[in-house]
């Protein structure tokens, strides 16, 4: 059985929610590995809108679904999700979901100091969701994370407790803010320590039987390649590692486990947040992008950043990111205009390169090199084999398969599920 990583090839919001439900209904076991409740996964099934940001896609169908180690786990944030879709009708149960006794806590201390960095006028605005990602993975690489676990043992809890606070507190006292009391961090956990114990699990060892017994488990990547932390518009990306690889990391599962990397890639570029994005349009056509393809985030509600296909970003996540083969999402937004660019390659100081420089100032100074593709006037909305799709999309399709280096495995032509051209099922590799 093979087992699959989802991750968006992009800057996130490349329609992971619906490639994830079609993949998640044959899975056996959905995993999160990294980030948090920044994500924002919308899935629509049978005309019911569910938007999950913590928990995986699997809990919708009620198959196995795991918080890997990898992720950072807001406890408030987790009863209130859990709550909402409850009030939808699905009953989360620890028969369901497990969640890794070592994954790091987001704790509200930490979103306190995400906002007060973005607001203040000082230093890098990165434009985060503001959730408290950032400074929890701080304190997790920093070694002095409070854990899941932590809060099934009161009496070591106050002393990582006080330990943190050491930390945070000095911080505090530089920024002129209030410092934190030990006995009201306590109580806060407590409070919510009954509500998320029964689901800890050692997920490395459940996930182990699992593939033993032959379970197809589905790896559920969370944002894009390109605001990973290492290979990402550093510094202007998230917290962790995006990229395929951290699956293996994440989950407790060594990578051996993998089979198969389905790289999500919108047909056009978008970006939320601060940061380089050399395609980017401010004119007519990011405006047409942005309306056409409803580019307002699901987490935030900010109106997306928007540009052309840029094959040289998604050339270098198929390599960093492993990709076997990728599903092109929104292609149909594309309908109707009578040519379409794609970014073959930058202009850098005079210079032609093909690849995306490492270095913050280089990523501003890039220009994009384009290619100029005749568009087409029918619609490719709704269109579930290649026949249906006019020629010149088709052509625009192959072009992009040509330039990133990688096969369109799954073609998406609209939100509904069914409206889909499967080339080849991720988990029949
Ligand atoms: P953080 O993850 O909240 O720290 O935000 C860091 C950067 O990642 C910002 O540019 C966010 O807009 C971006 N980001 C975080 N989560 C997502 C996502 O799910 N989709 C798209 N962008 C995201």
């Amino acid at each position: 059985m093979a087992n699959v990583v989802v991750v968006g090839s992009q800057w996130g919001d490349e329609g992971k929610g619906k490639i994830v439900d079609w993949l998640s209904e044959r899975a056996d076991v959905v995993v999160r590995y990294q980030g948090g409740h920044n994500a924002g996964h919308t899935l629509v099934i049978d005309g019911v809108s569910y938007k999950l940001s913590l928990l995986p896609s699997g809990v919708v169908r009620g198959k196995l679904s795991v918080i890997g180690n990898g992720v950072v786990v807001d406890p408030h944030h987790f009863v209130e999700e859990v709550k909402k879709l409850a009030d939808q009708g699905i009953t989360i149960s620890p028969e369901v979901l497990r969640i890794a006794e070592n994954a790091p806590l987001i704790l509200s201390l930490h979103r306190e100091l995400d906002g007060i960095r973005e607001n203040a006028n000082s230093g890098l605005k990165i434009g985060t969701t503001r959730r408290g990602i950032g400074p929890a993975y701080e304190d997790k690489v920093g070694r002095r994370a409070i854990r899941v676990m932590d809060l099934a043992e009161p009496d070591t809890l106050m002393s990582k407790i006080e330990r943190l606070l050491t930390h945070h507190n000095a911080l505090r006292r530089g920024m002129g803010i209030d410092e934190l009391s030990a006995d009201a961090l306590h109580d806060e956990l407590m409070q919510v320590a009954d509500k998320i114990l029964p689901y800890i699990d050692r997920v490395w060892y459940q996930l182990d039987q699992q593939r033993r017994a032959g379970a197809r488990i589905l790896f559920e990547g969370a944002q894009g390649a390109l605001l990973d932390n290492d290979h990402g518009t550093y510094p202007f990306v998230t917290s962790s590692n995006t990229v395929a690889g951290q699956a293996a990391a994440g989950s407790g599962l060594g990578p051996t486990a993998i089979d198969y990397v389905l790289g999500i890639t919108k047909a056009y570029t978008t970006r939320v947040g601060e940061g380089p994005f050399p395609t980017e349009d401010h004119g007519e056509i990011g405006n047409f992008l942005g309306t056409r393809g409803h580019e307002f985030g699901v987490v935030t509600g900010r109106k997306r950043r928007c540009g052309w296909f840029d094959a040289v970003l998604v050339r270098q996540t198929v390599k960093t990111s492993g990709i076997t083969g990728i599903a092109l999402t929104k292609l149909d937004v594309l309908d109707g205009l009578d040519e379409i660019k794609v970014c073959v390659g930058y202009e850098l100081d005079g210079e032609r390169i093909d690849y995306l420089p490492a270095s913050m100032g280089a990523q501003e100074r890039v220009t994009p090199i384009y290619e100029t593709l005749q568009g087409w006037s029918e619609t490719t909305a709704g269109a579930r084999s290649w026949a249906e799709l006019p020629a010149q999309a088709v052509k625009y399709v192959r072009y992009i398969e040509e330039l990133i280096g990688a096969p369109v495995a799954m073609l998406s032509t609209s939100p509904e599920r069914l409206d889909t051209i499967l080339v080849h099922d991720p988990f029949q590799d």
